[in-house]
């Protein structure tokens, strides 16, 4: 990219969530980017609209099906005269990513199939922003090492990395005493521990403070959400276990802190708007105004500090210990996390028996202390196997006796 041109961009989950707010900053900067690429997993309809509107190159879907109904709307639709190609499975995604000419991957994706897309995109030298916290999590050495290999830059999406990425600008990394990360407590912050047993799928996903897609919403009501990104952190910033801090704070409006070695304590606060660490990350090293609702801090009035509770939210404690466990215990975490969430929004499982699906993956699965790539993707595959007898185990025995489970 010369000087002035606008950044050419692919977005990785551009249907979802995150991938809604990356499109919000590109209609904000128009001329700054240039959205060559999207690729999502089903939502054709959402995608067509997003051709229409973005005139990107080159498409992908991941659900074969969904792919040939969006080449048929494409080649009826008046508003697209020539359609771009449209690439479909995982190779499609990689495709995507790891595409010519492109200056900055956004990856929106949610679960682990999104780490071949980031490896695919820092080899091609494109910057990757990443939102896809589970990438980290459960390959973190591997994407660590090809972000300092590529041209491009690994950014964090994630509002408590980006928070930690502000704070940190200007400021020695040596000079880190601590870093604190901050979590809204979810929907069932007060609620007490027996209660979490009757938790439906519609509580757990009316998060307090954000909006976003159903996997990361499950998660933060159990706080595996922070416990992911206790992980993310420590790979991301090279921070020991013992040295990152959570602290619950409702308001969401402190999005993480570091301290420093004079015990001086920076904080980045904002209004919870993932426009803003997306911005960011899209226009570092620049500055650039937003549309986020500026800050009212005496309409505001009181910002609140709370320990997390880890009895009644232990999934906080599994992922703490699986990254301190280290190897492939952290993929063995994501993974049957991502299978016990999937099983609870199914109703297959209760809210409370997520932690204990998890538990036994980690119990289970035996780790791999110096893994390879390889040795990652097998610790996936083999405990989301693992993960699925444990839901069905449970399934059986609550018809066993004679209850929904
Ligand atoms: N949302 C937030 O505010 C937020 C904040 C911080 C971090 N994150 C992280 O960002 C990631 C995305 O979260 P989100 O809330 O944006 O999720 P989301 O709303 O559920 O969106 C997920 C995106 O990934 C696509 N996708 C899902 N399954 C897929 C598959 N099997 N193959 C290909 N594409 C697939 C979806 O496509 P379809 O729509 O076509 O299914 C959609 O475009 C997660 O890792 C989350 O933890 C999110």
């Amino acid at each position: 990219m010369t000087q002035g041109e606008p950044k050419r961009v692919a977005i990785l989950g551009s249907t979802g969530s995150i991938g809604g707010s990356t499109l919000d900053v590109v209609r904000q900067w128009p001329d700054r980017f240039d959205v060559r690429a999207l690729a999502a997993g089903g939502n054709w309809e959402s995608l067509l609209a997003q051709v229409i509107e973005f005139r990107p190159r080159i498409v992908a879907l991941r659900d074969a099906g969904a792919a040939r109904a969006l080449r048929e709307a494409l080649s009826v639709a008046d508003a697209v005269s020539s359609p771009p190609p449209v690439l479909e499975g995982e190779e499609g995604l990689r495709e995507i990513a790891g595409g010519d000419g492109l200056d900055l991957v956004v990856n929106g994706l949610v679960g682990s199939l999104g780490l071949l897309p980031t490896l695919a995109a820092l080899e091609s030298g494109a910057s990757v922003a990443i939102a896809n916290k589970e990438t980290l999590v459960m390959a973190g050495e591997p994407v660590m090492a090809a972000a300092s290999r590529s041209r491009g830059e690994l950014f964090p999406l994630d509002s408590e990395l980006s928070a930690i990425h502000q704070c940190l600008r200007g400021n020695p990394e040596k000079a880190v005493r601590r870093v604190i990360l901050t979590a809204s407590g979810g929907p069932f912050r007060l609620r007490s521990g027996p209660d979490l047993a009757s938790v439906t799928p519609e509580e757990a996903l009316a998060h307090p403070t954000w909006n976003m897609g159903p996997k990361v919403t499950v998660d933060c009501a159990t706080m595996m959400n922070k416990g992911l990104e206790v992980i993310e952190t420590h790979f991301y910033f090279d921070i020991p276990f013992d040295r990152i801090e959570t602290v619950v704070h409702p308001q969401s409006l402190v999005h993480s802190m570091v301290e420093f070695v004079d015990q001086s304590v920076m904080a980045q606060i904002s209004a919870p708007d993932m426009c803003l660490p997306i911005q960011y990350a899209m226009t570092y090293p620049e500055r650039l105004p937003s549309g986020v609702r500026s800050l009212d801090l005496v309409a505001t009035g009181s910002l609140t500090f709370e320990k997390p509770d880890l009895e009644r939210f232990p999934c906080l404690r599994l992922a703490r210990d699986a990254g301190r466990t280290g190897g492939t215990a952290p993929a063995v975490l994501n993974a049957a996390n991502e299978i016990a969430v999937e099983a609870f929004l199914a109703r297959e499982i209760r809210f409370d028996q997520i932690p204990g699906v998890i538990e036994h993956c980690l119990e289970r699965c035996v780790g791999h202390p110096e893994p390879t790539l390889e040795n990652f993707l097998s610790a996936d595959g083999f405990t989301r196997e693992e993960a699925r007898r444990a839901v069905r185990d449970l399934r059986s025995r609550a018809h066993a006796r004679g209850t929904a489970s």
